[in-house]
């Protein structure tokens, strides 16, 4: 007997014989089209071979220019893609954008500071980014980096913002801890005529022209750039804040700067019981602490363990573990994870929290006992 032409076919094993079986074609329905098969990860690779700055799933933006601020810094502005534009709505000023290039086939991450004000990106719809020139990524964007590249970006993110009320404030900071604090400045002075005091150590100080400028404008705006050397370097300590801002107990502190002045800061603000009147930000990478004392650490979900010195993120790295990181110096938010038991202290901050199930960032915080993580 002849088979229908469109019947399906099962093999059915009879002892050792295979045996075709022949099933009925009038239940047989072609497969429904799924276009959701079709993946976005490649409509971006084929839209990306028509325009880079044509997606549906990543933010890009192209390089516009690129400009020598100082010896090792570079202002590059960006421009922004249709799907950036409708996720960057808008920032807030001190906030910082996660910034992917692809260098020898490698993509790297990092983040920078938004050196523009939210009203200037309204204007002009221009990204601008402030770029120390230190790193693989950094100088890749001072040197290699050309008009009309395009980079991927991620929107805005970041919780170093001024208040939401406007209060006097004063900023302190040093070398490339100043990037963020360009926008506030000028936001905190548009907003208001409180008084704005600014305290810059650098030894070759970025956007002087830019701050002078703000000097020049608002008279409620103290500029105090303190030019220091390795020979002479400077020291910020209460007889300095006195000197410069006596009445710093009724402002609102904003400090971005190395490791030191944090500390340095912190420890006066804490002397004074100021500390629930500063906000803080790093934009150094924290380093592992060779000499701090091993601690045991479990991934759970990874079913490994092993002794961690200094930071989390760096300690796992070092165990062979790849963990998800951006910025590496807890503010980006890419490696928060959930510690379930056990004892960390945050390096920026020197909080110890002790408290089970609770989100922590590897990069910032180092285990003080043994610690689980949910990861
Ligand atoms: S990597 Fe950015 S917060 Fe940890």
């Amino acid at each position: 007997m002849k088979a229908p032409a469109a019947a399906n076919c099962t093999w059915q094993a009879k002892g050792n014989d295979m045996q075709a079986t022949l099933t009925s074609s009038t239940n047989y329905q072609p497969a429904a089209y799924k276009p959701h098969w079709v993946r976005e990860d490649f409509v971006d690779f084929v839209l990306a071979k028509i325009n880079p700055l044509w997606t549906v799933t990543r933010t890009m933006a192209r390089v516009e220019n690129i400009e020598y601020i100082e010896d090792d810094m570079v202002k590059v502005t960006l421009s922004t893609n249709h799907l950036l534009n409708r996720r960057f709505k808008t920032f807030k000023a001190g906030q910082f954008i996660m910034l992917t290039v692809t260098i020898a086939g490698v993509r790297h991450q990092r983040a920078y500071s938004l050196v523009n004000t939210p009203e200037n990106y309204a204007k002009t719809g221009r990204l601008v980014i402030g770029v120390k020139r230190q790193g693989r990524v950094s100088n890749y964007l001072a040197k290699q980096a050309k008009i009309g590249d395009v980079l991927e970006i991620a929107p805005a993110s970041g919780e170093f913002m001024l208040t939401e009320e406007a209060t006097p404030a004063l900023f302190i900071s040093a070398g490339s801890g100043i990037t963020p604090i360009v926008p506030m400045i000028q936001q905190a002075l548009e907003r208001s005529k409180l008084p704005v005091t600014l305290i810059y150590y650098s030894r070759d100080p970025a956007f002087r022209m830019e701050l002078e400028t703000l000097a020049a404008a608002y008279p409620q705006f103290d500029l105090n750039i303190i030019v220091d050397s390795a020979e002479k370097p400077a020291f910020f300590d209460v007889e300095t804040l006195e000197r410069i801002c006596p009445d710093a107990a009724t402002r609102e502190t904003y400090v971005c700067a190395a490791p030191g002045l944090m500390t340095a800061t912190r420890k006066i603000w804490e002397s004074f019981g100021w500390s629930d009147k500063m906000r803080q930000e790093s934009f150094l990478p924290i380093k592992v602490d060779e000499n701090a004392e091993a601690q045991l650490v479990n991934f759970r979900r990874s079913q490994r363990e092993f002794e961690a010195k200094g930071n989390l993120l760096a300690s796992a790295e070092a165990a062979g573990l790849t963990p998800t990181y951006g910025c590496r110096m807890g503010v980006c938010n890419a490696c928060v994870c959930t510690k379930v038991s056990g004892s960390v202290r945050n390096q920026v901050t020197g909080e110890i929290n002790d408290q089970n199930n609770v989100q922590i960032k590897l990069c910032v915080n180092a285990a003080i006992s043994e610690v689980v993580i949910d990861l």
